[in-house]
């Protein structure tokens, strides 16, 4: 059966009788979906014991960001967990994991910077903290994130090898609704209007990826194929939309390697992130 446990010390007691067996973390904000399934999935195969955490983090929401309108559905994750066979769940409340007069925070400079992280100031300083703390509440022999929060992956990577962590991080592959749009907890936002319109989202780095398969190696004008594609629709903002190296994420100016498109865009009032490879012909 499943363990199911708010309290920090429940974790560690439960996961004491684990000793000597290997340990996946699964990190999640709960509202599960297929995408946080499949993170399940790999660490099961990949560990004897599963934890997934569920927890919607203050620290990693700015002012004015959807913090209190974040979809929550406690019940149901519960019962998909349990279905999907993880072992331990844990779901702390704010107060649990946060101490009141924290003064501490966990920051990498470098990879963070840009992108998400120029959109939204001290978003990834939450997600290190709270990662981290989660390792230490753990001690995951290894934990698992999706490759639908690129950026949030590689800074993780950096913050782990950075802080020598214990804990391998496993990157994993994006999951895709059949036409093509990133499975988000986020997507409930969208109106059937708006769920048509970030069809694009999709559609504009598989037409930068045709262009690259083309021939096109000039980044401005990869970079340009697909925005043209989002700002056709009058109902999509483009927060960014960079052509990055896949570990470094500097802007490329040239595809020579490996690169990857990544965006960030308004659809109406919803703000979706997508990403993919593009490689040179
Ligand atoms: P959340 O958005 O709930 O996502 C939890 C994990 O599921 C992340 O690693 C994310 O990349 C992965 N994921 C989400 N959608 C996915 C998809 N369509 N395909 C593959 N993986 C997907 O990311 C967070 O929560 C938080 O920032 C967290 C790491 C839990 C820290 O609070």
């Amino acid at each position: 059966g499943m363990r199911k446990v708010s309290r920090i010390q429940e974790v560690r007691s439960f996961l004491r009788e684990a000793s000597g067996r290997s340990i996946g973390l699964v990190p999640t904000m709960g509202y599960l979906h297929e995408g946080h399934l499949s993170l399940l999935r790999r660490s099961r195969k990949e560990n004897d014991v599963t934890a997934v955490s569920l927890f919607v983090n203050p620290t990693q929401f700015g002012p004015g960001e959807d913090l209190e309108a974040y979809p929550r559905d406690l019940e149901r994750d519960l019962a998909l967990l349990e279905r999907e066979g993880a072992d331990l769940v844990f779901a702390p409340r704010p107060e649990e994991l946060y101490f009141p007069d924290a003064s501490t925070w966990v920051e990498e400079t470098r990879l963070a910077s840009g992108l998400c992280g120029a959109s939204r100031p001290g978003h990834f300083r939450g997600v290190c903290t709270v990662v981290l703390k989660l390792f230490q509440i753990v001690g995951p022999t290894r934990a698992y994130f999706g490759e639908k929060d690129y950026q949030q992956l590689q800074v993780i990577r950096r913050m782990t090898r950075d802080l020598n962590v214990p804990t391998e991080v496993v990157g994993c592959p994006l999951v895709r609704e059949p036409d093509g749009l990133a499975l988000s907890s986020r997507n409930t936002y969208l109106s059937p209007e708006e769920r048509a319109s970030a069809l694009r989202l999709s559609r504009c780095i598989a037409l930068a990826r045709e262009a690259a398969r083309g021939g096109q190696r000039d980044a401005r004008s990869l970079r340009e194929t697909a925005r043209r594609h989002l700002e056709e629709d009058p109902r999509i903002r483009v927060d960014y939309l960079e052509l990055v190296h896949p570990e470094t994420l500097e802007p490329l100016e040239t595809l020579d390697g490996e690169g990857r498109l990544i965006l960030a865009a308004w659809v109406g009032k919803t703000r979706l992130l997508d990403n993919g490879t593009l490689c040179p012909e």
